[in-house]
């Protein structure tokens, strides 16, 4: 076949050849859903066919500002013009870290990496070396990130007594069985129990102050602040998806418990890749550097890391959600999609969990309450894949593996009425 006659692979054909599974990280299309995105603006996607989808996904939450949106825009390539990596502190960075510093009281001391992956990764080894104590907790089902201790434990099979820990992926290295210990989040009682016997050994523990989209129970946050204060144990706030979403002041903000570290990411960016931890003084000073080549100092260092784009798109999103309209519209908006979604399921008759908080949903198909892993585990997970598929299918775009729905400034109750339509659909084909 010459050159000229040989047919034109269309895109989504193109990146099943190229990328394992025809995407870049946990997305799981069917090849023949597959697309490759053209453009966004919004809460709107185009593919490269011109087929316009409506995102709830919104980059993993990270557009919390919608896609394109001119401020943040504006700022990132005014900046980008006037370079856009120096590895070293510029403007930007310095007003985005004293900003940080403002709205998270936990944030004493901060620095920038590019992903929350680094960010937790430092959190977690900043407990280590602070405490001079191996294990970190972290909670059965949480995820933090690609680093070893954030996929541990983050969707096991066969389920194991507490605490031990379960790789949930190939290629862990064994000795992280022995560094990490796994709880069951919204179980203060088992927590607490966990955190008294291994007290003398354990340096964090590490939560996502609202799992996936399961909110904490009351109290079950600052029982593990009073846990950990009582045997000198750190605690550690991964606030990658909550930060600057469920309140500017994230869930310190929201549920009013203040951690010993704290992780960023997402939102923060504005869609522009961008990390962040922060801490107390006396915990952040040993990543100083003139202590290279002495036991109180810990490593960390991120190219990208405060980069000016970054940050001056992250300046330009903090400046939108400071705006008083901000979050009463995504607590209400996110009330609204679910509530609706619980309506329509109903409807349907489904019985079905529909969990979140703040603009964030999400459907779990099971009778039963959900609160942890196991009881979100008990839900029909091949029902709810094949809901985020029909879904997709009728121009939603959205991560049929996360299962998370996101919603953004850029959405409003037409855009939940669009999705709950929808859904109705969707739910007709199972
Ligand atoms: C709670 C939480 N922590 C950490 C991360 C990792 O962030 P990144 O993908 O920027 O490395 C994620 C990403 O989804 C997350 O949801």
């Amino acid at each position: 076949m010459t050159a000229a006659h040989r047919p034109i692979a269309s895109d989504a054909a193109r990146a099943q050849d190229v990328f394992p599974a025809g995407s870049n990280g946990e997305f799981n299309i069917p090849p023949e859903l597959s697309i490759v995105v053209d453009r966004g603006e919004g809460c709107r996607l185009w593919d490269m066919t011109g087929r316009e989808f409506v995102d709830f996904s919104m980059g993993w939450g990270s557009v919390l500002p919608g896609h394109a949106r001119r401020e943040v825009v504006e700022a990132a390539t005014r900046q980008a013009a006037k370079g856009s990596n120096f590895a070293h502190v510029n403007r930007p960075a310095l007003e985005l870290a004293e900003e940080i510093k403002r709205l998270s009281p936990a944030s004493r001391r901060v620095r920038f990496c590019a992903s929350g992956t680094e960010a937790t990764m430092y959190c977690q080894r900043l407990a280590r070396a602070f405490t001079g104590r191996p294990l970190i907790l972290k909670f059965e089902g949480a995820y933090h990130g690609a680093n070893e201790i954030g996929v541990t434990s983050l969707f096991p099979q066969r389920l194991k007594d507490f605490p031990a820990p379960d790789p949930s992926s190939a290629g862990i290295a064994p000795v992280v069985n022995d560094q990490v210990i796994v709880a069951p989040y919204n179980d203060l009682p088992t927590t607490e129990a966990i955190v008294a016997a291994h007290a003398d050994r354990l340096a964090g523990v590490i939560v996502e102050p609202l799992q996936r989209c399961t909110p904490p129970r009351p109290g079950f946050l600052a029982g593990l602040r009073a846990a950990c204060d009582r045997h000198g144990v750190l605690l550690l706030f991964d606030e990658v998806v909550t930060g600057f979403r469920l309140a500017y002041g994230g869930a310190q903000e929201l549920y009013g418990v203040v951690p010993d570290l704290v992780a960023y990411g997402k939102a923060l960016g504005g869609g522009f890749p961008i990390g962040a931890f922060g801490g107390r003084q006396e915990i952040m000073d040993w990543v100083r550097e003139d202590r290279l080549g002495r036991d109180d100092y810990v490593w960390t260092a991120s190219t990208l890391g405060g980069n000016p784009v970054s940050t001056a798109a992250a300046l330009a999103a903090l400046a939108i959600y400071r705006r008083p309209e901000t979050y009463p519209h995504l607590r209400e908006l996110g009330q609204y999609l679910r509530e609706g979604m619980r309506r329509v399921l109903e409807e349907r008759q489904h019985r079905a969990q529909v969990i979140g908080d703040g603009p964030l949903a999400q459907v779990v198909f099971t009778a039963d309450p959900v609160f942890d892993y196991r009881s979100t585990r008990r839900g029909d997970g091949a029902k709810g894949r094949a809901l985020m598929l029909g879904l997709f299918r009728r121009g939603i775009f959205l991560n049929p593996m996360g299962t998370k729905l996101y919603l953004s400034l850029a959405h409003d109750r037409t855009d939940c009425d669009r999705f709950l339509d929808r859904l109705g659909d969707a739910l007709g084909d199972l």
